[in-house]
């Protein structure tokens, strides 16, 4: 039977839903239900919860951002020969592995080739040539990077930057024709090596599908064709979950940046990226402060609760390392991970709608974990209803913790209980919860 449509919902529905600050990325991209991954296809990826992000290329050797070359308009011939400076020293992609096994993630996602057009593998697809086999390293990284995720077993995505601010086209598409269509070009070519050479990728996270800066990934869908685009992607890796930045709706969506999640559970795959340090940057630099502890978990609790994906961003240095500061706290995150994981890994978001800055739920089968991330506001809260019979109440140590029942709603006695940043309660029910999911499209209008 032919699957039917899913239901529109415009701009207004959509923040009604969410009655949130969530900003989603790319909505009304173009509609190919046939490229779209099913609910079981998408699984494995919701299931993960957490990955790690890498922002490194040319532009980590300057230290100013991963924007520097456009923000600070760097003549075209400076910019490029800093390829003759970038070779890592004492480098391993292997570092990157242990740092995303040390943060908890499942996943990693590599910047292959962000906007200045730098690919960091040996890619015949670059115009001129402007790759890492073609730098003073001779290496190719995304190779690396895929041999050591395998190694790992760390699912693996690949980043990927349609737009390539070398083209003076893409800043004038409508005049500079041939010049823009060589940039497109380039991107078909690039993204075929990157879905081809190293097996298929499990994620392929687009970004900068848009033109000359301006509208949206969306709105350029007519020159980039992302149609066209996926349908090959989609003939080598099949199961590859794409993100929506392509100007095709993708299979979920993106919310960007380190502002605070808030509002009602998100019925749709969804993932926020953001950075470990200050969010000034993707891209390394020198003494960007890393985001304290209580700060991570906040934000990893606040997602997962809104069923959500969180994708944490690392800028390596031009030798491919974290500061010692970075590297704590990516430790110190991980441990409160691991010791946790249960209410985290594998779990979906609800049943209960949160209540923003006090707790959330998620579940996993008959188990509900109330994250608690204001004590005493939360003390004395009725919380419900669930969907099955609460049979009992526990620590995350095994010990049995006093409630009552009334009209459906949860009371939990919190007296002696020492809160932290975030405070977990596990929930048996006396039944198996299913997830809510909807099935939208978002118009973007
Ligand atoms: C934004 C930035 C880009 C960064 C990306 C990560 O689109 O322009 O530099 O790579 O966010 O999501």
């Amino acid at each position: 039977m032919p699957k039917a449509l899913p239901r529109e919902m415009t701009g207004a529905e959509l923040n009604s839903m969410l009655k949130s600050n969530v900003h989603f990325k790319s909505l009304g991209g173009m509609r190919v239900p046939g490229l779209k991954l099913s609910d079981s296809d998408l699984a494995w990826w919701r299931e993960c919860r957490v990955g790690m992000f890498i922002h490194w290329g040319l532009y980590s050797i300057l230290g100013r951002g991963e924007w520097v070359r456009f923000a600070e308009k760097l003549p075209y011939h400076q910019y490029e020969a800093l390829a003759g400076q970038f070779d890592p020293q004492d480098f391993c992609t292997d570092e990157w592995m242990d740092a995303a096994r040390d943060l908890g993630a499942k996943y990693a996602v590599m910047v292959t080739r962000h906007h200045d057009g730098f690919a960091l593998w040996d890619s015949a697809g670059s115009w001129n040539r402007f790759d890492s086999m073609h730098a003073k390293a001779h290496r190719d990284f995304v190779k690396e990077f895929t041999d050591s995720c395998r190694k790992y077993g760390m699912r693996r995505g690949y980043y990927y930057s349609p737009m390539d601010w070398r083209f003076p086209g893409y800043f004038d598409p409508e005049h500079l024709t041939s010049n823009a269509l060589i940039m497109k070009q380039q991107c078909y070519r690039q993204v075929e090596e990157l879905v081809t050479r190293y097996g298929a990728p499990d994620i392929l996270w687009y970004d900068g599908g848009w033109l000359a800066h301006k509208g949206s990934d969306t709105s350029s869908a007519w020159f980039w064709e992302p149609d066209r685009l996926n349908s090959m992607v989609r003939s080598y890796a099949p199961k590859a979950v794409i993100n929506p930045r392509s100007g095709w709706e993708g299979d979920f969506y993106c919310d960007e940046g380190s502002a605070e999640i808030s509002g009602n559970i998100i019925t749709v795959p969804w993932e926020k990226n953001l950075c470990l340090c200050s969010g000034a940057s993707w891209g390394w630099m020198e003494n960007d402060p890393v985001q304290p502890l209580s700060w991570l978990i906040r934000m990893l609790v606040n997602v997962i609760c809104r069923d959500g994906n969180i994708l944490w961003n690392i800028a390596p240095n031009r030798n491919g390392k974290l500061s010692g500061e970075v590297h704590a706290r990516i430790k110190e995150f991980g441990a409160w991970i691991r010791e946790n994981g249960e209410a985290i890994y594998g779990t979906r978001g609800g049943p209960v709608e949160p209540v923003d800055g006090v707790f959330g739920t998620v579940f996993n089968k008959n188990t509900v974990y109330v994250h608690i991330l204001d004590g005493k506001r939360f003390s004395g809260m009725a919380i419900g209803p669930f969907p099955g019979r609460v049979l009992s109440v526990q620590r995350m140590d095994g010990q049995d913790v006093k409630y009552t029942i009334a009209d459906g709603m949860l009371r939990v006695d919190l007296s002696g209980i020492a809160f932290g940043t975030d405070t977990i309660l596990r929930l048996t029910l006396d039944r198996e919860i299913t997830p809510v999911v909807s099935d939208v499209y978002f118009t973007g209008k």
